[in-house]
Parts: structure tokens; sequence; C-alpha cells
């Protein structure tokens, strides 16, 4: 793709601005249009229906800016409405965060890992299935860890309380893994608290890898910085603090608290 690139991202809420935060670090002369539902966040103990509904809505809203790609930030989005969405906005690429963090694990070929997420993604099963493939002889646990969000949308990641939720959900699994995948765009920013807590594991998240997969288009406009401009369906009252925290605010051209009807 030539310069003047345009990418509509998604998420239900905040967390996927750290997908955002990955793909800043190595793209040049981008335009971002990021739209966080965070009048309906969460979506993880939501139906694939409702998932699905709501990710087409975010992404007919993305559409209206000419984008030449879409990313679904949202692990529970990837993992209910990816398909929903390609067949519907055909001219577009579309690129889920799930993929990419599969075939990192596939990778790193750990024989023991276990995989967190929302209750839905884990209910759908699709990391455990995928890197199941990749690796049919690696022991794969996997859990639904529902406060977590909630922990990181408040800004609570690195408190006490973060490290005693985390240790609730995961010290059963101190000594049955080695590789630990956050299947959830709100969870790296638990990544110190986890590595505080559980420091040999091997930690990957869905992130770094799709800013990976995607760095061959995203750097094509070097002369210009990256624009962003923000979008959201309500003003969440830790908006700013997540920013400084993950450290987008000087790359923010716009931002705008969307009046969305149902
Ligand atoms: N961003 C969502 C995900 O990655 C988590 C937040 C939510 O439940 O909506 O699954």
């Amino acid at each position: 793709m030539a310069g003047g690139l345009k990418i509509g991202i998604f998420d239900s809420g905040l967390g996927g601005l750290t997908v955002l935060r990955e793909l800043l670090n190595v793209s040049q002369g981008v335009e971002y249009y990021y739209l966080g539902d965070t009048a309906r966040v969460p979506y993880g103990i939501r139906s694939k229906r409702t998932v699905i509904k709501y990710s087409l809505q975010c992404a007919q809203f993305l559409n209206k800016f000419e984008i030449d790609l879409l990313i679904v930030a949202c692990n529970t989005a990837s993992a209910h409405a990816l398909e929903t969405i390609k067949k519907n906005f055909p001219h577009l690429r579309v690129e889920g965060v799930i993929l990419p963090a599969v075939l990192e694990v596939a990778n790193l070929k750990p024989s023991r890992l276990g995989i967190i997420g929302t209750p839905s993604t884990i209910g759908s099963g699709i990391y455990k299935k995928l890197i199941g493939r990749f690796l049919p002889n690696s022991k794969i646990l996997q859990k639904a860890t529902p406060l977590l969000v909630p922990l990181v949308e408040e800004g609570l990641n690195e408190t006490p309380l973060a490290e005693e939720v985390l240790k609730h959900y995961l010290s059963e699994w101190k000594n049955q893994i080695d590789l630990l995948v956050l299947g959830c765009t709100h969870y790296p920013l638990l990544k110190k608290t986890i590595k505080k807590l559980f420091p040999r594991w091997e930690i990957v998240n869905s992130a770094r890898p799709l800013a990976n997969v995607l760095k061959p288009l995203l750097d094509s406009d070097k002369d210009k910085p990256n624009r962003v401009s923000l979008f959201f369906t309500d003003r969440s009252a830790f908006l700013e603090s997540f920013l400084t925290n993950i450290g987008i605010k000087e790359e923010i051209e716009g931002l705008e608290i969307l009046n969305w009807e149902e």
C-alpha cells in the first residue's frame, strides 16, 4: 500500500489502546482512527450474537473514514465476529489479534502453557484449538479471568488488589506452565504485576505479534508523523490516566465522545 495509509481500529473500551501503542511504535505517516465502545464495555461477558452486533456497528463507523485496513483490537470480538465482519466489508482488509498471538506461541514451542481471557473468548475455545493444531503434544490450560478487565479499566493494574486477584486466578498454575498467553487486549497492562508474581513465566500478548505482522505495511511514509483520532461511545473516568499510562498522548490529534443511539 502507498503512503497515507488509513487504519481503523476498534475495541470494546480502552484495552485496544495497547494494540494502538504497539502499532505506533513501528509505524510512520499512518492515520489511525480508534473507536473504543466504552458505553458497552465489557464485551467479554456477552453472547456471541451481541458481540457480533456491536462489532459490526464499530466496523460500520470506522468504514466511513475510507480506511484501508480494519483492526479488530479486541480478543472477544476477534473470537466471535471476525468472519462476519470480513463478509460484511469485502473490500476491506480485516485483521484480528488472535492469529498473530497463536503464531508467536507456535514459534516459541512451549510444552506447557496457560491461556487467560474473558469468559467469552475462553468459552469460544479458539486459542486452545488453534494453538493445539500447531503444538499437539503440549499441555494447554485455559481459564476465564473476568475480574481483570475492570481492574485495568479502573487503573488498578499495579496495586496490591491486582496482585491478590492475579494470585487468586493464577497461583495454581505456578509450577504447571512455562508460558502465559494474555488473550485479552487489557492484560498487557498487568504484565509487570504478573512478572513480579510469576517471574519464571514467559508472557505472550496479542498486541505485539500483530504489530510485527503488520510492520512491513506501516512505515511507508517515513517523513510524516502518525496521526491518531480517538472516538469513544462514552466518557470513561479513567481515560486520561489510561492515555498517560500507555504513553500515546503526544500522537493524538483529536478525541471525541460520540453520541451513539442503540
Ligand atoms: N478488549 C476485550 C478483549 O480483548 C476485553 C474487554 C471486554 O470484555 O470487553 O477481549
